[in-house]
């Protein structure tokens, strides 16, 4: 196993029959710990020890769309909703801007109250006021010219996780209305248009195999985005996957792992929901080759009420108490925290308008 390892390291590929030959041995202790002692390798090499840190902002829990592991999914009508108005989302960066961050990431659910020209005029004013910032949008599916107008207001970068590159498990996650073709031309056209994009997916997902997350691996190797969220499925009480198993913290870091290896400057979050799982979840992705986090600065009263998943941890914390958490497990686990941009290093700075 330590040959394909090896190889994985040298040549950031391996094809399908190695891939699943991989991922089947290597929940034996020395595999595992070789595997992520090369992924934290390529990690220090292409970004020494810093940790990106983004903003978030979860600016709705309104959504239009229906995903069956997801738990402000439209027909969950035990969800609380909730909108902020485009006075509370620049409170919300004021706060981070404060708090020095250069990153904010507007996160929501499908939801149409926020039409083009709202997300333009949010994007613009947070451009405007916090010049030399990124702003990330995370809001779904798109048309091309939507995607076109927020670029042009300034968006600087986009996520849109693939959640599974396997057709068969996506259309059982996923309402008829939903498209898995539609999903990957929406990364497409992300790409095409010149934002920095994050795609990604979940881990332990009903029904998902070794030969599901071959295909996400491989997938993700083919579309080259500058970001990839990678996740534990957990479930929602109140979703069709109430009584699922959902994803492991072995599974999730070593998939974290493979995708160091397979992108070498990658930018790889340590997710929340890695860190709902264990409480040193996050630290133990960064060990595997992680190298962002993205604390919340949601407003204290709306956290609970952008429920995914069951448990979600920090919903109760002001920016300033998140920010210093993360701080001191960043430096605990051995890493140092970075409050640039954190742009991908492939992305020229003449791309951005400050
Ligand atoms: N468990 C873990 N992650 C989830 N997401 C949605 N529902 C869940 C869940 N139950 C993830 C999806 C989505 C991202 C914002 O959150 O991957 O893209
Ligand atoms: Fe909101 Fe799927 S339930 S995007």
């Amino acid at each position: 196993m330590k040959k394909l390892i090896e190889k994985l390291y040298r040549e950031n590929y391996l094809n399908t029959d190695d891939m699943l030959t991989l991922l089947d041995n290597i929940y034996d202790p020395g595999n595992m710990n070789y595997l992520l002692a090369r992924a934290h390798e390529t990690r220090m090499e292409h970004y020494h020890t810093k940790v990106f840190m983004r903003g978030l902002v979860e600016f709705t829990s309104y959504c239009k769309r229906d995903c069956l592991y997801c738990g402000i999914r439209a027909s969950n009508r035990k969800a609380e909703r909730y909108r902020l108005s485009s006075s509370e989302i620049l409170e919300a960066c004021a706060e981070g801007y404060e708090l020095g961050y250069k990153t904010f990431v507007l996160q929501g659910g499908e939801d149409d109250y926020y039409t083009d020209d709202r997300v333009v005029e949010i994007v613009g004013k947070i451009k405007e006021r916090f010049p030399g910032c990124a702003v990330t949008l995370s809001i779904g599916e798109k048309s091309f010219e939507s995607y076109k107008k927020y670029y042009d207001a300034g968006a600087d970068r986009y996520l849109l996780r693939h959640e599974t590159a396997s057709r068969t498990l996506y259309n059982k996650l996923h309402p008829k209305t939903m498209s898995f073709d539609n999903r990957i031309q929406c990364l497409k056209n992300l790409k095409e248009i010149g934002y920095q994009v994050g795609a990604g997916f979940m881990v332990g997902l009903p029904g998902q195999t070794n030969e599901d997350y071959v295909m996400d691996l491989h997938f993700l190797k083919e579309l080259q985005p500058h970001m990839v969220g990678i996740g534990p499925f957990i479930p929602h009480k109140d979703t069709p996957f109430a009584a699922e198993g959902g994803g492991t913290v072995e599974t999730t870091i070593v998939m974290l792992a493979i995708v160091r290896l397979l992108l070498p400057e990658v930018l790889l979050p340590a997710t929340t929901a890695l860190g709902t799982l264990d409480p040193m979840g996050r630290e133990k992705g960064l060990k595997a080759g992680a190298n962002v986090v993205m604390p919340n600065l949601s407003p204290v009263e709306v956290r609970k009420k952008y429920a995914l998943y069951d448990g979600k941890i920090c919903t109760g914390d002001e920016a300033a108490e998140c920010r210093k958490c993360i701080e001191g497990r960043i430096t605990n686990a051995g890493f140092s925290v970075d409050m640039s941009r954190g742009d991908h290093k492939t992305w020229r700075s003449e791309q951005y308008v400050y």
